[in-house]
């Protein structure tokens, strides 16, 4: 292979792209919008809340993904991750208010809502100075995405719900990778930036947060999503989190380091002012 192909291939952002483009999907043909069983998907009105905070979380990316990629202007590889992250994250907003159109959920989600969930935060923008933070935040949300909806497809009875969830499941996945390379990227080239990004895991906040009251990231006492929540930052930054937490907390601060989920902790129930413990909501 000549060298310039090999380059090619090996962008970030062309194995992006071409990631996406093996994932690909269509809301239009490819759910079965015609056998959706109303009475059985009416009779789970907690999975349909649910799905709802999910569908305004999605359609709050062009508020969070344009201040991401104003912030990341200068990363080629960036503006492609956010761009594939903005049809891919419409299409998941469409297909789940679509969704809960077909079998008639009320309240039924309203543009006003959408604006309203978008208005605090519409014009403002990222620290320059941060790019660790907010890509960190970006590639947790992303993951704990996927188990949400890879669990509630599970929990889910009706057959087109369930597979819808799936496929945006594993849409999630890759979403969180995109994010997990950028930061590695980063990391690379600056090694002190892996000291950021464990800092800002242990602090992490769901970016959902900033569109609606209570997100609904994953299910409670998910002990597998949270041993990957933390073998994500292992694998990134060559260090546990909790060993991370041990080397920079005063012996006298509350949070207990031991209580922190990382690959070889099961407990999936924290109390501490660490980021983790959102997995519980
Ligand atoms: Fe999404
Ligand atoms: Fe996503």
């Amino acid at each position: 292979m000549p060298a310039s192909s090999s380059r090619a291939t090996t962008r970030l952002y062309a194995r992006h792209a071409a990631a996406a483009d093996r994932g690909r999907w269509s809301v239009e043909r490819d759910v079965s919008w015609d056998l959706i069983d109303r009475k059985l998907a009416l009779a789970r009105p907690d999975i349909l809340a649910k799905l709802r905070d999910a569908a305004i979380i999605e359609s709050y990316h062009p508020v969070n993904l344009a201040r991401l990629i104003r912030l990341t202007w200068d990363d080629v590889d960036a503006g492609v991750v956010f761009s594939l992250e903005m049809y891919e994250g419409f299409k998941h907003f469409h297909a789940l208010r679509k969704y809960l159109d077909v079998v008639g959920y009320e309240p039924a989600i309203t543009d006003d809502e959408l604006r309203e969930s978008r208005r605090a935060t519409a014009r403002t923008d990222l620290d320059p100075d941060d790019e660790i933070k907010p890509l960190v935040e970006f590639m947790l949300s992303e993951h704990l995405a996927a188990y949400f909806f890879r669990r509630l497809g599970e929990d889910a009875e009706e057959p087109v719900l369930a597979r819808l969830l799936r496929t945006i499941a594993a849409d999630e996945v890759r979403h969180a990778q995109g994010a997990s390379d950028l930061l590695a990227k980063r990391i690379a080239a600056d090694r002190s930036n892996a000291r950021r990004v464990l800092d800002a895991a242990v602090h992490f906040r769901h970016y959902g947060e900033l569109a609606v009251d209570a997100v609904p990231v994953a299910m409670a006492g998910d002990a597998i999503a949270i041993r990957t929540f933390a073998g994500r930052i292992t694998r990134l930054c060559g260090t546990r989190m909790v060993d991370h937490l041990k080397s920079t907390l005063d012996a006298d601060q509350r949070v207990a380091p031991a209580s922190i989920g990382d690959a070889h902790t099961s407990s999936p129930r924290t109390n501490t002012s660490a980021g983790v413990y959102r997995l519980d909501r």
